[in-house]
């Protein structure tokens, strides 16, 4: 039973890709708001935060939601929020300066001043943190620290104000100290007890082996992994004797894509319609299927939320998601990310 139908209903637009025309994203709230402040918090990472003109109360947020951002480059790109929400005059992010990337987060770092105007959708959500956890374990890696410290900060500031939050642990991994965001915070005495720092300074014998940790499943614990490709393709292989409930990633911005082969132009065919759709190499399949009108919902555009689960009949796929298990690639796709190597792909839709 697919999860993605032609008649379902989605928010907003797939409109963050590096190169790929905006769109606009119609169905999303946009709010122009004001850079208050940036600094340096690693050598390649810029902290900036935002609030309304008149620093009045902005949306509200849960930890592990997201701003959609239109940089100054002109690209879409999404970024955690790192401060608790608690704090409604303000959102912060931090980017990272991707060199190799598509501008956006370039254009971040070296072209957003404070007291620059940015137009920032309101906060989205698909890497909430669930709240009947008995425990939380956090695996970042890199620039994947921006979502797991606003739900570190979070729990602590619940603990501040005297409620009981659930235990949680850190596990951080960098190259090394220096290129450690957030470290002097990470290493107070408030979360020294709480955070495992891990530097692989560039060697791969030093990675971290998260196997002890995750080897046997704790009832009540869940995991929240967020960085490099690599990395969370290591923890998803290593959780899947875990509930699949309990084991979650947040990806976007962060994916390796030289892991994967060049994009190729492929045909989408809907089984249900006999209906045929191009999907150009700059596109993915999610687009190509909103162009022709069919609707089919998505949340992270990512491959980690597994909103757009889709089953196919035919075609070469390559999986680029983080949400399949092996057993179920055969016959299933994440189309927000995931693309045939060319010919035909026929949908169940
Ligand atoms: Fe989240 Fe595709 S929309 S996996």
């Amino acid at each position: 039973m697919p999860a993605a139908v032609c008649q379902c209903i989605r928010r907003g637009a797939a409109e963050w890709n590096d190169g790929v025309p905006m769109n606009a994203g119609a169905s999303r709230e946009w709010l122009s708001l004001v850079v208050r402040g940036r600094a340096s918090v690693a050598p390649t990472i810029v902290e900036f935060t935002l609030a309304l003109p008149d620093d009045s109360e902005l949306p509200a947020f849960d930890p592990g939601a997201h701003l959609t951002l239109r940089t100054p480059a002109g690209l879409l790109r999404k970024y955690s929020l790192i401060n608790p929400p608690g704090e409604r005059n303000r959102y912060v992010i931090a980017v990272r300066r991707d060199a190799n990337g598509g501008g956006g987060s370039v254009s971040m770092v070296d072209g957003l001043t404070t007291g620059a105007a940015i137009e920032v959708s309101v906060p989205e959500n698909a890497f909430p943190l669930v709240g009947n956890a008995r425990r939380y374990l956090f695996i970042a890696g890199g620039i994947g620290i921006t979502p797991i410290l606003g739900m570190v900060r979070h729990l602590c500031a619940r603990r501040s104000a005297g409620e009981r939050a659930p235990d949680f642990k850190l596990i951080y991994l960098t190259r090394s100290p220096a290129d450690t965001a957030y470290r002097d915070e990470l290493t107070s005495d408030l979360l020294r007890p709480l955070v495992d720092l891990h530097h692989d300074h560039g060697k791969p014998g030093e990675a971290f082996d998260p196997w002890p940790l995750l080897e046997r499943p704790v009832a009540g614990t869940h995991v929240y992994c967020c960085g490099p490709r690599g990395l969370m393709d290591t923890v998803r292989d290593m959780t899947g004797h875990w509930p699949a409930t309990s084991i979650h990633f947040e990806s976007f911005g962060i994916g390796d894509t030289t892991l994967f082969e060049a994009n190729r132009p492929f045909a989408i065919r809907l089984a249900r319609s006999g209906a045929t759709i191009e999907v150009a190499a700059e596109q993915t399949a999610l687009e190509a299927l909103h162009a022709h009108g069919c609707r089919v919902m998505s949340s992270c555009e990512a491959g980690s939320c597994g909103t757009c689960r889709t089953t196919y009949l035919a075609g070469d796929v390559e999986h680029r998601d983080l949400v399949l298990a092996e057993g179920e690639k055969a016959d299933q796709i994440m189309v927000c990310v995931s693309r045939a190597r060319g010919g035909v792909l026929e949908l169940d839709l």
